[in-house]
């Protein structure tokens, strides 16, 4: 039990008791917003939510016990994270959703931020054509935000309680306040100076002593905002004071972002990728998230190598996963962007004989190297996952950001959060890397409306139309190198579902030529790879995976990654 300093025991009552659905039992439910539990691991019979921070999770378990679906579960908690996690949870960014209903269907909804319209190719650029800071600091590097609208339209197709109590716990948590962790103290007090750069209205964020763990963060401006939304809808964000007061920030900080673009936002029901690895059927984000079709890659890749004959993390798994991924991450260098703007070659991409000749150069034991592997066809921080399942059979991956650690650090003035940093997904200029070294092409360039290309891929695997696992994570160029190696440490390599997600990930994306690994990766793995030639560099934690797995019996396995204060909850 986390005790704090005063033995603040104060119940914030969360829901008011009434919901559509009269046959759920109404009690009021409770969060202690001041003293909670980090849940790593839970066993349930009914309904999960994972997300990356325990209040969060309560909020969505409280909205499914109220006879909420999956769906309304994953838009409390999101509201929720937008108060309790914002280093990453947002209402200033954007995201995916994939989700599976209970009548065995699959969508997709795409809340990618887009380019202001005032944007241009060269606009990260300086007089002597070098990339400058500008697409991660301050109010040039935010996209026109999409999650409120993606929120929206997702309760549009499939929500099933009033939007109002949806937001009601995030409101409640934002004006009484709640406790803080010590993650996010320390996060906070990292970016101090920051805050104090970037913002044109001292934020809530700055204090003048530091932040510990324990201390209560109220968000009143928060509040107000999430108590507009709730009373006059999507309009209040995109049209409404909140939106004058986005363009009043920029107006004052320089940024581009005007009343045209944020009411021209449209959030987008795409079509989701959906392809077969072994028994089981993935469906995860299509473009403009670059994450699906190289997930499909690096599985199908590997398809041929038969992984599960191989042993967990022994060198040669992990030199076929390492040149497989190396590969996939070329791809995507050369060739993806948003598809409403380019022309992105998928079927050849994910085609499976040109799959297999993409490893044809593959030598088992000896170091690929990227400067003689390139994009293979011929002419022709900060982000948060929530996974959720509901009692009826729904499952919804949901993954947001606003890019970096608390986005561009700019604060939207008497509107109390934080705008993303997206723009510096684009591609600034051909091949200089970004925020995550990823390197990218004309495909990727800015362009005004575009949306710049993504890593993330909540996802979704059934087998024979059951969800069998719902499962993403943040870690910009990383979560897709995770997403492949949590699959596959479940499918191939019979890990439980707490190690598939905590065990040590390793990651290669191309460029830098270089083997990323954890720091509590396998010595013995290290010399195995070093000796065939790799080079190894330690790195931060790659990844925060939420999992939820439902095993045969019809269990369900609720996983919250170790490396932060993912949490678990349900019923
Ligand atoms: O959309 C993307 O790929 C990045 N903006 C994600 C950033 C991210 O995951 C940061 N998290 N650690």
């Amino acid at each position: 039990m986390r005790a704090f300093v005063f033995l603040k025991l104060i119940f914030i009552s969360l829901l008011v008791v009434s919901c559509t659905d009269s046959s759920s039992s109404l009690e009021t439910p409770l969060i202690q917003a001041y003293d909670y539990d980090i849940i790593k691991e839970l066993t349930l019979d009914e309904a999960a939510v994972v997300s990356a921070h325990p209040l969060a999770s309560e909020v969505g378990a409280h909205i499914l016990k109220q006879g909420g679906n999956a769906i309304d579960a994953a838009i409390a908690v999101q509201f929720s994270l937008a108060v309790v996690y914002p280093n990453a949870g947002n209402i200033g960014g954007g995201g995916f959703m994939v989700l599976h209903t209970k009548d065995g269907e699959s969508y997709s909804i795409d809340f990618r931020e887009t380019a202001p319209n005032a944007a241009s190719k060269d606009m990260f650029l300086d007089e002597g054509g070098e990339v400058t800071d500008k697409s991660l600091n301050g109010h040039l590097a935010s996209g026109v935000p999409g999650t409120i609208a993606g929120i929206f339209l997702a309760h549009e197709k499939f929500g099933k309680l009033p939007m109002d109590k949806l937001i009601e716990p995030a409101i409640t948590l934002a004006e009484l306040g709640f406790s803080i962790t010590e993650a996010e103290a320390k996060g906070l007090n990292s970016k101090k100076t920051d805050f104090e750069k970037y913002n044109t209205k001292p934020p809530v964020f700055i204090k003048n002593t530091d932040w510990k763990d324990g201390d209560t963060l109220v968000q009143k401006d928060l509040a107000k905002t999430l108590r507009r939304i709730a009373k006059n809808g999507k309009t209040e964000f995109y049209e409404g004071k909140t939106a004058k007061l986005i363009v009043e920030e920029m107006e004052r900080g320089g940024g581009i972002i005007t009343m045209d673009d944020l009411k021209n936002y449209q959030a987008v029901l795409r079509k989701t990728r959906q392809f077969n690895y072994k028994d089981y059927s993935i469906t995860t984000m299509d473009l403009p998230s670059s994450g699906g079709i190289m997930l499909q890659q690096m599985l199908h890749m590997a398809l041929p190598y038969k992984l599960d004959t191989l042993e967990f993390h022994s060198p040669e798994a992990i030199q076929l996963m390492v040149e497989i991924e190396r590969r996939a991450y070329a791809d995507r260098t050369e060739y993806m962007g948003d598809p409403d703007y380019v022309t992105v070659p998928t079927q050849q991409l994910t085609d499976s004989l040109y799959l297999i000749s993409r490893m044809k150069d593959y030598v088992p034991g000896k170091a690929g190297k990227s400067e003689s592997i390139f994009p293979g066809l011929e002419e022709s921080e900060e982000t948060t996952h929530l996974s959720i399942v509901d009692k009826e059979g729904n499952a919804v991956a949901v993954t947001t950001t606003i890019n970096t650690n608390y986005g561009s650090r700019v604060v939207v003035g008497e509107a109390g959060f934080i705008l993303n940093n997206e723009m510096d997904d684009f591609s600034a200029k051909p091949n200089a890397p970004n925020a995550f070294g990823l390197l990218g092409t004309d495909a990727n360039a800015i362009k005004p409306k575009k949306r710049m290309v993504s890593s993330m891929t909540p996802t979704i695997v059934t087998k024979d139309n059951k969800v069998f696992m719902v499962v993403g994570t943040p870690g910009g160029s990383t979560i897709i190198t995770s997403l492949f190696q949590s699959i596959v440490n479940i499918i191939d390599f019979k890990l439980s579902p707490s190690m598939a997600v905590n065990a040590p990930k390793f990651h290669h994306q191309w460029l830098p030529d270089v083997v990323y690994i954890e720091k509590d990766f396998s010595p013995q793995a290290q010399t195995a790879l070093t000796a065939m030639g790799y080079t190894l560099e330690k790195r931060e934690p790659i990844g925060r995976t939420e999992l939820i797995l439902i095993d045969e019996k019809g269990k369900i396995h609720a996983i919250a990654d170790k490396r932060g204060d993912d949490s678990a909850a349900g019923y």
